[in-house]
C-alpha cells in the first residue's frame, strides 16, 4: 500500500488525497485493535522528542499515550528548561536532538521554525500546531466526521465559523480541498484566509471535486452543512488585547441555536478542536466575560453541551490519528 516511512508530518499540503486516506484507514484499524485489547506495538524502543513552546492538553497526552501505546518512550520538552528559543538556534537544535531521538514533535510559532527543525533532523518531525496549520487536528476531525455520517468524505459539506485567518480555518480548508468536500469558512472579511492559500486550494479543489466557500455570510455559509465548526476568536501566541476587536468582529459568527437551526438540517453536528470558550469556568474565561458581559464565546454553553455536540470524539481521535501518523513515518 502506501510507504509513509521516514516521512514529516508538517503541513496538508504536504499530502495527497490516497496518503490522507491511508493515515484515516491505519487510524481506524490502530482505535479498533486498542478498542479489542490486540494492539500490536510497532515502535518498541523508539524515543521520541515532543517539543512544546505553547501550551496543550490533548496533543501532548495524545502524543505520549499513542507512543506508550506502541512501545516508544517520550521525552517532554517544554516552553521552559531548555535551550530551545533562547540560547540556540533550531538548526542547532535539530541537529542534537536528531542524533538521539528517531522522531519529533514540534509545537510552536512560525511554520518555518518546524519546516527547519524538519529540514536538519534527520528523523521525522511532526507538526503539533504552529500559528498557519494544525494538520493533526484534521485528521482527527475528518475521521470523527467519518463516524458520524454515512456517506463518504468527498459527500460531506462543513462551515467553519468565526477567526478564519487562523491555524484551524487554514487547515480545515487545506484538508476539505485536498479530500473534495464541500468547504465553507466563514468569517469577516478582514479574518478570512490569506489569498494565496485560497488559490492553492482552488487549484486542489478541481481535481478533488471539492467545492470551496469563502463568505462573511453566516445563512449562506452554513446553508445545508452537516457539520458545523468553531474555534477561539484569540489563538495561543497572540496579545490579550485583540480580544475586543475580535468580540466586536465575531459575534455575528457565534455558533448558538440559530445558527445550528439555520443550516436546515436537524442532523447537523458541532465540532470544535478545543479547548473551547463557552462558559466561565476558567480563569480566562471569567476575566473576559466580566469585562465583555457575554453568554458564550465562539459556541454557547447548550450547543457546546447538546446532543449534536461530538467535541469528545474528536478529543478521543486526536490520539488514534497521531498514533497513525507516527506508526506510518517511524513504525516497524
Ligand atoms: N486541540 C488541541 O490541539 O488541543 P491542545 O491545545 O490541548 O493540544
Ligand atoms: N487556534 C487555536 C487552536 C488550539 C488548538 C490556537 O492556536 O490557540
Amino acid at each position: 500500500a502506501f510507504n509513509l516511512k521516514n516521512r514529516n508530518f508538517l503541513k496538508l499540503l504536504d499530502f495527497t488525497q490516497e496518503e490522507i486516506k491511508f493515515l484515516l484507514k491505519l487510524s481506524q484499524d490502530l482505535k479498533a485493535a486498542k478498542y479489542a485489547g490486540i494492539e500490536q506495538p510497532r515502535m518498541t524502543g523508539k524515543n521520541i522528542a515532543l517539543i512544546f513552546e505553547k501550551s496543550s492538553t490533548r496533543t501532548r497526552c495524545a502524543f505520549e499515550v499513542a507512543a506508550h501505546d506502541q512501545g516508544a518512550h517520550v521525552t517532554y520538552l517544554g516552553p521552559s528548561g531548555s535551550q530551545i528559543g533562547h540560547k540556540e538556534s533550531m538548526k542547532d537544535t535539530a541537529r542534537v536532538l536528531g542524533r538521539m531521538y528517531d522522531g519529533i514533535e514540534y509545537r510552536g510559532y512560525g511554520q518555518k521554525i518546524v519546516e527547519e527543525l524538519a529540514e536538519y533532523a534527520g528523523v521525522p518531525v511532526w507538526n503539533g500546531l504552529t500559528d498557519e496549520f494544525h494538520p493533526t487536528q484534521i485528521l482527527a476531525d475528518f475521521l470523527t466526521m467519518m463516524e458520524h455520517t454515512s456517506v463518504p468524505l468527498n459527500q460531506v459539506s462543513y462551515a467553519y465559523l468565526g477567526d478564519a485567518r487562523n491555524n484551524m480555518a487554514n487547515s480545515l480548508l487545506v484538508g476539505g480541498a485536498i479530500m473534495g468536500m464541500d468547504v465553507r469558512i466563514v468569517g469577516p472579511a478582514s479574518l478570512q484566509p490569506d489569498a494565496d492559500l485560497v488559490k492553492q486550494c482552488q487549484e486542489i479543489a478541481e481535481k478533488s471535486g471539492a467545492t470551496i466557500t469563502i463568505t462573511d455570510d453566516v445563512k449562506e455559509g452554513v446553508a445545508g452543512c452537516d457539520f458545523l465548526y468553531t474555534d477561539v476568536w484569540v489563538s495561543m501566541g497572540e496579545a490579550d488585547e485583540v480580544w475586543k476587536e475580535r468580540i466586536d468582529l465575531l459575534k455575528p459568527y457565534q455558533i448558538n441555536k440559530e445558527t445550528m437551526e439555520a443550516t436546515g438540517n436537524p442532523a447537523c453536528k458541532f465540532l470544535h478542536c478545543l479547548p473551547a470558550f463557552h462558559n466561565r469556568e476558567t480563569k480566562v474565561g471569567e476575566e473576559i466575560f466580566q469585562k465583555f458581559g457575554l453568554d458564550g464565546m465562539e459556541v454557547t454553553e447548550d450547543v457546546f453541551e447538546s446532543p449534536a455536540s461530538i467535541v469528545f470524539d474528536q478529543a478521543e481521535n486526536r490520539m488514534h490519528t497521531i498514533k497513525a501518523v507516527m506508526v506510518a513515518t517511524l513504525g516497524a
